[in-house]
């Protein structure tokens, strides 16, 4: 295990298996709807290039850059800082999040595709912190693993932008972020 890391939350097996599950579950949910997965930059980027390998129907997928956090906090506010590159009208969107805190994030970006009538909206995420959650507006309905409300890092979730390039999940050691 690495130095910085206190617990090891979900191995790269783990991961790869939660990928499966779920990719599983898409392609049999989207048959014939040719849905676009939404990578929401950058977390979700290593764990939508794992899960859409477990999809055999036709799909496409975009990226959006939000922004909410500054360390290891919530702020609340969210910043599109990169908008999708094709229109999402009438499409069946998948979002794709590498973790769910607060909520906030995703309720905004919720709020922006349903007024570009899209034809439905769904969330896929890997990690869910349920307690944390601060709004009631989001309910993913396809999770790979509920946690308890620590900060972790790896397979894109990062501590201050370091620590995506790990290929398995865990908690962070608070030493890394109290200094
Ligand atoms: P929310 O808006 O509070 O739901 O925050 C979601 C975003 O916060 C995620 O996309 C992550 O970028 C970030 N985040 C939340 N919890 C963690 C964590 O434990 N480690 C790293 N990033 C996190
Ligand atoms: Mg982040």
């Amino acid at each position: 295990m690495d130095s910085f890391i206190e617990e090891v939350i979900l191995s790269h097996d783990d991961i790869v298996a939660i990928c499966e599950r779920l990719g599983a579950q898409i392609t049999h949910d989207y048959q014939g709807k040719d849905p676009v997965l939404v990578g929401l930059l950058k977390g979700s980027v290593p764990f939508l290039a794992e899960l859409m390998k477990h999809i055999h129907t036709e799909c496409t997928i975009d990226f959006m850059h939000t922004s909410s956090y500054a360390g290891v906090t919530s702020t609340g506010s969210v910043k599109v800082l990169h908008d999708l590159q094709h229109s999402c009208a009438g499409k069946h969107v998948i979002l794709v999040e590498d973790i769910i805190d607060t909520g906030y994030t995703l309720s905004k970006v919720m709020e922006l595709l349903k007024d570009r009538a899209a034809s439905s909206v769904e969330i896929v995420t890997l990690l869910d912190k349920k307690e944390a959650r601060k709004t009631t507006h989001v309910t993913p309905k396809y999770i790979g693993a509920a946690i308890p409300s620590k900060f972790v890092v790896g397979f894109g979730l990062d501590y201050e932008e370091h620590y995506r390039n790990l290929d398995y999940i865990g908690v962070l050691k608070p030493e890394i972020y109290m200094k």
